[in-house]
């Protein structure tokens, strides 16, 4: 099967500040990448350049289309979305209305709240609810639903279990599973547990570039992961 998702020789930064060299890796539908790393590896800064919002070198390709020197709302409508690390809610706005912008032009809205509600249940019951009132969990589900509804082909998650209660996770990773059969998903993970669950391939970030690749659950029997990423 041809990749949806080619990154070839990726190099970016922040102005003088290079941050990833030689970066390179493909991900094909149905499959999940996962890209792990200390702290500061620079893990957030390759999904900000995938995404199309920092400059960079080397060249990615969205479906066989390059799209290396794309605008982020570009690439965002050709297909990639992001769900990024960082909170992202909107005050003022109910968690109706994050789900409708995020589906906006690309799905029917009645549709696509539904997807949401059958993705994540509580969603569907707290619609009208302002979003910045959500628990600290629902508010990981209302971004991983605004990313999952639009049938994206290429998913960039950011850690999307980072301080979530283990229970929680539960919910979050076969909901994940789910809703990404058919796209390309990039997952930035330091769980283990996580990437075991989810991932098949892993690329370790060290010092700037990939370090280490391989299978997510050949690395772990080695030992790799958790060596390689112990504080
Ligand atoms: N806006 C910025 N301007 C300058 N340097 C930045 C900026 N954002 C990140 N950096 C630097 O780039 C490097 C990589 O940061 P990045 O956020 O990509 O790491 P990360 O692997 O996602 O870490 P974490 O696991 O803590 O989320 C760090 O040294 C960081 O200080
Ligand atoms: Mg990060």
């Amino acid at each position: 099967m041809t990749p949806l998702l080619e990154v070839d020789n990726l190099a970016t930064g922040y102005g003088q500040s290079k941050v990833l060299r030689g970066v390179s890796f493909s991900v094909k539908p149905g499959e999940v990448a996962c890209i792990m790393g200390r702290n500061g590896a620079g893990k957030t800064t390759l999904l900000r350049a995938l995404m199309g919002v920092l400059a960079k070198t080397g060249s990615v390709r969205l479906a066989g289309e390059d799209i290396t020197h794309w605008a982020g709302h570009r690439v965002n409508a050709a297909g990639m979305v992001w769900v990024p690390q960082e909170d992202s809610v909107f005050s003022g706005l109910t968690v109706r209305n994050h789900l409708t912008i995020a589906v906006h032009g690309r799905r029917e809205e009645e549709e696509g709240l539904e997807a949401a509600g059958a993705l994540f249940p509580v969603l569907g019951e707290r619609l009208e609810q302002e979003a910045q009132t959500l628990s600290g969990g629902e508010r990981k589900m209302l971004a991983l639903a605004q990313a999952l509804i639009v049938r994206p082909k290429v998913v960039l998650m950011d850690e999307p279990t980072e301080g979530v209660a283990p229970v929680v996770v539960e919910q979050l990773i076969p909901a994940i599973a789910a809703s990404t059969k058919e796209s390309a998903v990039v997952l930035v993970e330091q769980n283990i547990d996580t990437a075991l669950a989810l991932g098949q391939n892993a690329y370790l970030l060290e010092q700037g570039s990939i370090a280490v690749s391989g299978t997510v659950r050949d690395l772990h029997d080695r030992g790799v992961l958790e060596q390689r990423l112990a504080l």
